[in-house]
């Protein structure tokens, strides 16, 4: 097992480059499997969830080539269309590859994924919109069969709540069948834009992606083509709050400003300032105190559910109360008693942390517990007084490209140690 040590107190200057997106590099490794010919996807980060991925696309057959930050994958051959458990557990993201597997073979058979550190995550949806097109769904031994062995028919499926992951599933499999769909209350985010904009490389008709409301008309076959994926607004996120709460003077580059604005807007809000200095990096710095403010996690464009641990950790240097409501996922505040550890002052009433700054950190042997906890551990122990130890970085590893020699390369001590 591997943890980190790391030394608190050094504020991060110079510049940071952001990788390419995880949660677009997921769903588009998927749509690979789509067509039978070549498809290179670039910068794709070479994190634990991909390399997870690319697992379950080489187990159904398919070919796949990794050179650096390039994918190249040719599913000539899908010959088994199944997603198993051994995989499904380590990553529930695998679901990913049901529409995919369904609409090019008619078949498909994914493990169920149960449940996870931060709720309980079901699949409902995107087995109940697969059925709307047509499928014949059925769970047995722990596993989702699918199967159309007529083809799937195009059809008008609303999401009774908004799923980025189900959103990206149906698409996939909308594209391949017969005649129009329409997917109403669909999600918004940035990842589902960069997977229609693939999906239309590939020949695929799509209109609306980015907006509620995403129609396709279905075409027979897709083809190959290059796509190279958009940036983690995820990391670039994290890295902004890095610098921030190290009261530092960095540079985030390589990101899209425009996928960070209600980050940016709260950021501003507490008093740091965030200039926007090419049209794909911002300057961070804090030139005052920190004032407390008030987030709710939403569906994009609203405030990134995957940020409010890291936005937490900032609040902790905040003057004031913050209230911190989580409205996507019913249990993602492990992170406090961690941080409460550290020296922070957060009480937890239901769905809201409620967070009283500002309080002095100081390092304290904590424990990671899902990718974004340790994020917002990670970005606690730079600010702290003394040294930390963070246990469990695997689940870092999980989303983050070499975290710590990217900030250390800023002016962060961070040592990976294996125990
Ligand atoms: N939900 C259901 N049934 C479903 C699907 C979702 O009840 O069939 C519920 C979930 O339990 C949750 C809510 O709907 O309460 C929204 O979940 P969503 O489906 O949007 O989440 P996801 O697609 O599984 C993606 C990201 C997550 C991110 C969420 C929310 C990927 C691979 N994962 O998950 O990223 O938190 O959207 O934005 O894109 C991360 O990167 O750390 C991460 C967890």
């Amino acid at each position: 097992m591997e943890k980190f040590v790391i030394q608190g107190g050094a504020p991060l200057t110079g510049t940071i480059p952001v990788s390419g997106s995880k949660n677009s590099a997921l769903p588009t490794l998927a749509a690979c499997l789509l067509t039978g010919e070549t498809v290179t996807l670039d910068r794709i980060p070479p994190v634990r969830d991909i390399g997870t991925m690319i697992d379950l696309i080489r187990h159904t057959g398919a070919d796949v080539k990794v050179e650096g930050g390039r994918v190249t994958i040719c599913a000539a051959n899908v010959e088994k269309p199944e997603a198993p458990y051994e995989v499904v557990k380590t990553m529930r993201a695998s679901s990913l590859v049901l529409g995919p597997l369904v609409a090019r073979c008619g078949r498909a058979r994914v493990s169920l994924p149960g449940g996870c550190a931060i709720g309980a995550r079901p699949i409902n949806l995107h087995v109940n919109a697969l059925e709307q097109l047509g499928a014949e769904v059925r769970q047995e031994h722990g596993y989702i069969e699918a199967v159309a062995p007529q083809g799937l028919k195009g059809a008008t499926v609303e999401f009774d709540r908004i799923t980025v992951t189900g959103t990206e599933d149906l698409l996939m499999a909308a594209v391949l069948a017969k005649g129009e769909s329409i997917i109403e209350n669909a999600a918004r985010e940035p990842e589902v834009v960069d997977l229609a904009n693939l999906l239309i490389k590939m020949g695929a008709k799509i209109e609306g992606a980015g907006t509620s409301t995403i129609r396709v008309q279905g075409v027979t076959t897709l083809g190959g083509t290059q796509h190279t994926i958009i940036a983690d607004r995820i990391e670039a996120g994290t890295f902004l709050i890095a610098g921030a709460i190290t009261r530092g003077d960095l540079t985030v580059q390589g990101c899209v400003p425009e996928h960070l604005r209600s980050l940016i807007s709260k950021m501003r809000q507490s008093g740091v300032e965030i200039t926007e200095t090419a049209p794909d990096a911002l300057h961070v710095r804090v030139p005052g105190k920190l004032k407390h403010v008030d987030i709710t996690t939403e569906e994009h464009p609203g405030f990134a559910t995957d940020l409010q641990a890291q936005f937490m950790a900032l609040m902790t240097q905040a003057e004031g109360i913050s209230f911190i409501t989580e409205k996507i996922f019913e249990n993602r505040f492990m992170h406090v008693l961690e941080l409460a550890r550290m020296g922070a002052n957060i009480r937890i009433e239901g769905r809201q942390a409620i967070v009283a700054g500002p309080t002095r950190l100081s390092g304290a042997q904590v424990i990671a517990s899902d990718l974004r906890a340790s994020a917002s551990l990670v970005l606690a122990a730079i600010a702290a007084e003394g040294e930390t130890e963070i246990d469990r970085v695997y689940h870092i590893d999980r989303g983050y490209e070499h975290i710590e020699t990217k900030l250390n390369a800023v002016g962060a001590m961070i040592r990976r140690e294996t125990h």
